[in-house]
């Protein structure tokens, strides 16, 4: 059976430091490679609490055999939420990880639409009861918001192009599937300056998944949710593969370790911030070699750890 393999998962059980009897949540459940590891760390007397906002990570899980020394909680969420997720365990967690973006399981299914290897519905909702579709927001949005999402999230730099050729094609015919947007990415860039390492529709299609679950909001506001939850001592690991997830992370976690925020030109503080965590990781931790070469996935992994004060 093919599954997600977990990307720096020894890194973030190390940094972690998951013990027996302490309370973990982990805020990305995915195919539960994490999860499973900390589980077999808590025992006995631990509890986990497992969010996914893709309800199918949360039934296959639910289907897996879980030593009875440890309690399991699986929560249907956006981990911006966690703050409410995390109420249910009734004392504040010990570690929180987030481990960014899409498994293997979700991006081999063509039939979610994050693919740009084999067609399917334009979809990539990473929780399917959401209403707004990749198909929606190509048949949509304005020119303008297009080349916006595609440089924003995608840094793509023929982005105005391929705004202004999902626009030529929608007056005609609207978006379906995702071969429709391959082929459109494919006639917008140049033979010549497609990439030689990555596939032409790769920064488009990650633009657009961004933007289609609103990722990045998602992740400030579940990294302050974490701060705000978790017990004193207790740590927070983020896992991304998007340079601006880990900047959102690096800056949290940097204005978070910081007592006075204020301007540096304010002759007095004013803003009364005191710093609530203790940043571990000042550079983020990235895969060995070996685990890159087995699974290229990890290549472009970070991660970073903060403990609460
Ligand atoms: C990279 S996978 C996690 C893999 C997992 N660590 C493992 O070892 O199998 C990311 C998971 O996070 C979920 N996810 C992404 N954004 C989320 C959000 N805002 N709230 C909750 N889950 C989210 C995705 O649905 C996906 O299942």
């Amino acid at each position: 059976m093919s599954g997600h393999r977990p990307v720096l998962l020894q890194e973030v059980i190390t940094s972690l430091q998951p013990a027996p009897g302490q309370a973990f949540v982990d805020a990305t459940l995915g195919g539960g490679g994490y999860a499973r590891a900390l589980i077999g760390r808590l025992r006995p007397g631990g509890v986990l609490l497992g969010i996914d906002r893709d309800a199918s990570a949360l039934e296959r899980f639910a289907r897996e055999a879980v030593p009875p020394d440890v309690t399991v909680m699986l929560e249907h969420t956006n981990f911006a939420q966690l703050d409410r997720a995390a109420e249910r365990i009734g004392r504040p967690p010990n570690g929180i990880i987030f481990d960014l973006g899409l498994s293997s399981l979700q991006l081999d299914d063509p039939e979610r639409g994050f693919s740009f290897q084999s067609d399917g519905p334009l979809d990539m909702r990473l929780d399917r009861s959401e209403s707004w579709t990749a198909a929606d927001l190509l048949n949509r949005e304005s020119e303008s918001d297009l080349r916006r999402i595609l440089r924003d999230y995608g840094q793509e730099r023929w982005g105005s192009r391929i705004a202004q050729r999902i626009v030529e094609r929608r007056r005609q015919v609207p978006f379906k599937t995702t071969k429709d947007l391959v082929d459109v990415v494919a006639g917008a860039i140049p033979r010549g300056a497609w990439p030689r390492d990555i596939h032409v529709a790769t920064r488009t299609f990650m633009a657009f998944r961004i933007a289609v679950n609103r990722e990045l909001d998602a992740v400030e506001k579940g990294l302050k949710a974490a701060i705000e939850v978790l017990a004193s001592g207790g740590r927070v690991g983020v896992v991304s593969f998007h340079s601006l997830e880990d900047k959102i992370a690096k800056n949290l976690f940097n204005v978070e370790a910081t007592d006075c925020i204020c301007p540096p030109q304010a002759p007095v503080c004013i803003c009364g911030h005191r710093r609530s965590v203790r940043v571990i990781t000042r550079k983020p931790i990235t895969p060995s070699e070996a685990e890159v070469q087995e699974n290229p996935r990890a290549r472009s992994a970070k991660l970073r750890i903060a403990e609460k004060l």
